[in-house]
């Protein structure tokens, strides 16, 4: 009986993922995108424009953003918020409406790498600071932008990343974030359903920004990357995960993930997670880094 019912309704799951929904064109939508100065989210916007949007770049930077605005021409403006700020993103969000007439999809990219500690040696504000940006602060950019996404029956875009399911040793302020942040996308995807509105998940690998060569910076977590196999460190290509982006945007997808290997490691990730940390916990690079990481929170800084 309890068979049949889970039959039932996995059954009826696997036909709504195969029925797609109508095709949501970015062609003329407005797309609300923090950190939009560089990395992602300025690839994200350069793709967005090439698409037809227009696009609200919001960044705690002006001058970098404006000349983003200025590059792309018509159809972009810049608007200075810190995502650590929801004054401030309110703010964006209000004046974006107020120039673009409305905001139909957003972007929550805006993020930072935490420091290479363990959990027992990262300075506190550190790790709350990166929770602070990476988790808060997107939740900060959909509350801000929220009452506009239900306004036009937008779509709202979640930057993850594979340290949503990942091990987050030496990382975990970034882990807690994106952990924070599937269930932010999960909950709005419900919440959002009855206005006409929908919410999805980016799972990324690296990607080669400035954002992948600081969290990989110091040896300690260069030990990390060597103990997988290389083919899950290795980096895509920043255009190509804007794609993947706007690709998904644009299927009102639930969740799209990037580059094509980190598919199957989500939908098995019970098993993906389980002998991830069974590698980490027996890695000897691994013990030895975290060893490292400890020994160097002790020194005085010279
Ligand atoms: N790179 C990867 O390997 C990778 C993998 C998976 C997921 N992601 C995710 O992708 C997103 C973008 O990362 P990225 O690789 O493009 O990083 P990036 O090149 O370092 O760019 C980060 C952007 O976020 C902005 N930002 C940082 N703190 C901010 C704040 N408090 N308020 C407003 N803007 C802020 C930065 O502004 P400034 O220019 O002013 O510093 C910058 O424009 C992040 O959510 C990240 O977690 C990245």
């Amino acid at each position: 009986m309890i068979l049949d019912d889970a039959l039932r309704l996995a059954g009826r799951t696997v036909a709504r993922a195969v029925t797609r929904p109508p095709r949501y064109d970015l062609e003329g939508r407005v797309v609300f995108i923090t950190g939009a100065a560089r990395g992602l989210g300025a690839a994200t916007a350069r793709r967005a424009h090439v698409r037809g949007a227009r696009v609200a770049l919001v960044g705690r930077r002006l001058a970098p953003l404006q000349e983003l605005a200025a590059e792309l021409g018509s159809g972009a403006a810049a608007f200075e918020a810190d995502v650590t700020s929801a004054e401030q993103l309110q703010q964006a969000a209000t004046d974006a409406v107020a120039t673009f007439g409305g905001i139909d999809v957003v972007i929550a990219n805006a993020g930072i790498a935490p420091p290479s500690h363990t959990v027992a040696t990262i300075d506190t504000d550190a790790f709350e600071r990166t929770v602070d940006v990476d988790l808060l602060g997107q939740w900060r950019t959909v509350r801000a932008t929220l009452p506009a996404v239900l306004e036009s029956r937008g779509h709202i875009l979640l930057v993850g990343s594979i340290y949503a399911f990942f091990n987050g040793v030496l990382a975990a302020p970034y882990a807690v974030s994106k952990a924070g942040v599937e269930q932010l996308a999960r909950t709005l995807r419900v919440e959002l359903a009855s206005h006409g509105a929908t919410a999805g998940i980016a799972y990324l690998g690296f990607i080669d920004t400035d954002l992948a060569a600081d969290a990989f910076a110091d040896a300690s977590a260069q030990a990390i990357r060597q103990a997988v196999p290389r083919v899950f460190t290795r980096e895509m290509t920043v255009t190509a995960a804007a794609d993947a982006m706007l690709d998904a945007i644009e299927r009102r997808a639930p969740q799209v993930s990037a580059p094509a290997w980190v598919r199957p490691l989500l939908a098995f990730r019970s098993v993906t997670t389980a002998v991830m940390d069974d590698v980490l916990l027996h890695n000897r690079n691994v013990q030895t880094a975290i060893s490292d990481a400890e020994v160097a929170a002790r020194q005085p800084e010279s």
